[in-house]
This record gives structure tokens, C-alpha cells and sequence, in this order.
């Protein structure tokens, strides 16, 4: 049986961070004690004008390279996590990919917005489960900061820019213990950007728009569920968890999510003060983070979850 385990991380924040006071310095009629109470939200980071998804994650992926102590040329599969793609078509995978001077990998994009990176994530790992492919490069990646309404500040306060990447190999020890995912399109319009491009022009409304109570009611639903569901998958008990690295929303999802599990906040990996929401790059930034600031060592017991639009949810439980 093939198992298949990380053996690098990597992220990237682009440029300086941005505080709550600078937003409103910027015009929008909030403040940082509303925002950090609500959320736990104090900073942020955006893109520059001219830097794309792929641009994101090319930084992070040579980081978890680096890490893996592997080459480009050594991925055979690159998945990227993104609802801010550089262009329509090709996938950024594909560019991606070109700019890690890279020809053979199979490359695509996944969409599945906040939980993107699980998705990618549990897709890779059936790949290499399967024995078709060996090293993959899991991404997510986005520039939310382009999708927000400015003149919303219910919600674009929320969210930052950023990317992380693992590199996922073939292994004879188990890396990933259980994997989950789900999806109800029931719920497609409590968290959309509901347009397009059609015949030249943009149809439909291009910015991000929420339903903030009912996404958060879910997200605490479908986190706990989740994280029981695969503990129960791998046969262990919660009390052997080291560490919970949940999509970074809000503070208090979190929180509420770890006091229904009963699991002391200091197992939760915590990022949402210093990135906000990088949706699909949230978990693999977190991730990274807690890895290189030696919080997270080998053989500890992680679990990663993700919840975003569609609705979409899942998580994987891994020996790290
Ligand atoms: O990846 C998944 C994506 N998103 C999430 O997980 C987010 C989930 N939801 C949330 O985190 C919370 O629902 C929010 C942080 C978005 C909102 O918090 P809330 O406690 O649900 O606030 P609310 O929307 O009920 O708004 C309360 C008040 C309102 O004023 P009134 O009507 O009570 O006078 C809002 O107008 O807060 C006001 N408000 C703000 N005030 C200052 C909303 N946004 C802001 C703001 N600054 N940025």
C-alpha cells in the first residue's frame, strides 16, 4: 500500500502588512475595535497592482521545495487552490507550472473557494494513493483583495492576499491518516461573487457578497462535525490531537469550534490576526507558519480543515 506524506511547506505574504487603522485611514467607515473584536482580525496583506495568484504561489512553492529538499523537475502533479485565477483559461496550475520551468507535471486548478486547499489537498493524495503520480505540489493561492466591494464593510474587511504550498510525496509510512470532503450547493448564495464574463463584458455582480451570521452559524457546524468525523475515520480519540490548523475566518468560529471538540485553544493554530482570510491560502499559510516556527514537529498528530462557498467543507487528519 502506497501512503503518501508532506515533507515541505512553504507560503508567502505579499507586500507590508495593512492594519485595521490604515483601512480606516483609507476611507472606510469602520474601526480596529470593532473589527478585532468581532473577528480577531488586526492586519492583513494585499497584492501589489501588478502581482498575480500564480506570482503568490510560485514564492511559496520554491519555499516548500526548498523545504522537501526537491526540485521542480521532481513534481509530477500540481494542484492549485484558487477563486482568483490569474486569467479565465489557461488554469494557473498551468502557469504555474511554466514558471517553475516545469513540462511533464499534470497541472489544474480546483475550486472549491475557502476549502480549496483540502479539496486539493485529498485529490493529491488519491493520485499518489493510486500509484499513478509520486510528488505532487499542492497550492492554495488568492488575491481576494480583487473581488471585494470596497463600499461593503460587512465584508471586506475580512479578507488579505497570500498563498501556501506543501509538497505531498509517495511514502511507505502513512502521512494522511483520513480525508474528508462534502459539499451542499443548497447554500451556493450565503457566500458568492454571483458574475461573469460574458460576450465581452462582466454579467452579474464580480465582488464578494455574504450572508456574515448564517456562514458563520455553518462554519461552526461543519468544523466540528468534521473534525469528529475524521478522528472517528482514523480511529483515535480528540484528546490525541497536537494540533488543529482550521481555515482562518474569524477568531471566534474558531473558538467556538475548539470549545465543542474540548480542545484547549492553545492545539489551535491561529493566523487570522496577522493574515485575515486568504480563503483557499489560509490553511497551507497556517500550516507553514506553525511548522517553521516549530510549533508543529514530525510525528505529531495534525488535522487541517476548510469550510467556504458553495458550501464546501472537508479536512484531512495526518501523522506530519
Ligand atoms: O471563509 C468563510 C468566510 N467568512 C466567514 O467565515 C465569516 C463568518 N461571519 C462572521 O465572521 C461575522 O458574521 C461577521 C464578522 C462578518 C459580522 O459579525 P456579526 O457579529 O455577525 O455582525 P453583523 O453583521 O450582525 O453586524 C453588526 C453591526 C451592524 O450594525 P447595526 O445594524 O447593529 O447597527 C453592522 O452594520 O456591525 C455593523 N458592522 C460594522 N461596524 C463597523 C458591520 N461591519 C462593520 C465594520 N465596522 N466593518
Amino acid at each position: 500500500m502506497t501512503f503518501c506524506r508532506i515533507t515541505g511547506t512553504g507560503s508567502y505574504l505579499p507586500g507590508s502588512p495593512v492594519s485595521n487603522d490604515d483601512l480606516v485611514a483609507r476611507g472606510i467607515e469602520t474601526s480596529d475595535e470593532w473589527i478585532a473584536e468581532r473577528t480577531g482580525i488586526r492586519r492583513r496583506h494585499f497584492a501589489a497592482d501588478d502581482e498575480k495568484s500564480s506570482d503568490l504561489a510560485l514564492h511559496a512553492c520554491r519555499r516548500a521545495l526548498e523545504a522537501a529538499g526537491r526540485l521542480a523537475q521532481d513534481i509530477d502533479l500540481i494542484i492549485v487552490a484558487t477563486s482568483t485565477p490569474d486569467q479565465v483559461f489557461p488554469s494557473t496550475a498551468c502557469l504555474l507550472q511554466n514558471r517553475l520551468e516545469n513540462r511533464t507535471a499534470v497541472a489544474f486548478d480546483v475550486q472549491a473557494v475557502c476549502a480549496g486547499f483540502v479539496y486539493a489537498l485529498t485529490i493529491a493524495e488519491k493520485f499518489i494513493r493510486s500509484g499513478s503520480h509520486k510528488c505532487a505540489l499542492v497550492v492554495g493561492s488568492e488575491v481576494f483583495s480583487r473581488i471585494l466591494n470596497w463600499d461593503d464593510r460587512g465584508t471586506c474587511v475580512l479578507f488579505g492576499d497570500g498563498a501556501g504550498a506543501v509538497v505531498l510525496e509517495a511514502s511507505d509510512e502513512p502521512g494522511i491518516l483520513s480525508s474528508v470532503l462534502h459539499a451542499d450547493g443548497h447554500y451556493h448564495d450565503i457566500l458568492s461573487v454571483p458574475g461573469t464574463v460574458c460576450g465581452g463584458k462582466v454579467s452579474g455582480t464580480p465582488l464578494l457578497q455574504m450572508d456574515g451570521q448564517a456562514v458563520f452559524k455553518f462554519a461552526v457546524r461543519v468544523l466540528g462535525d468534521t473534525a469528529i468525523e475524521l478522528m472517528d475515520a482514523a480511529k483515535l480519540p480528540m484528546t490525541a490531537l497536537d494540533w488543529l490548523v482550521p481555515h482562518q475566518a474569524n477568531v471566534r468560529i474558531l473558538q467556538s469550534t475548539a470549545r465543542r471538540l474540548d480542545l484547549p485553544m492553545d492545539k489551535v493554530v491561529v493566523t487570522v490576526a496577522d493574515h485575515g482570510n486568504t480563503s483557499a491560502a489560509s490553511v497551507p499559510l497556517a500550516l507553514d507558519l506553525a511548522v517553521r516556527d516549530g510549533r508543529i514537529r514530525r510525528g505529531q498528530l495534525v488535522m487541517l480543515e476548510g469550510v467556504g462557498g458553495g458550501f464546501t467543507w472537508g479536512g484531512a487528519l495526518l501523522r506530519f
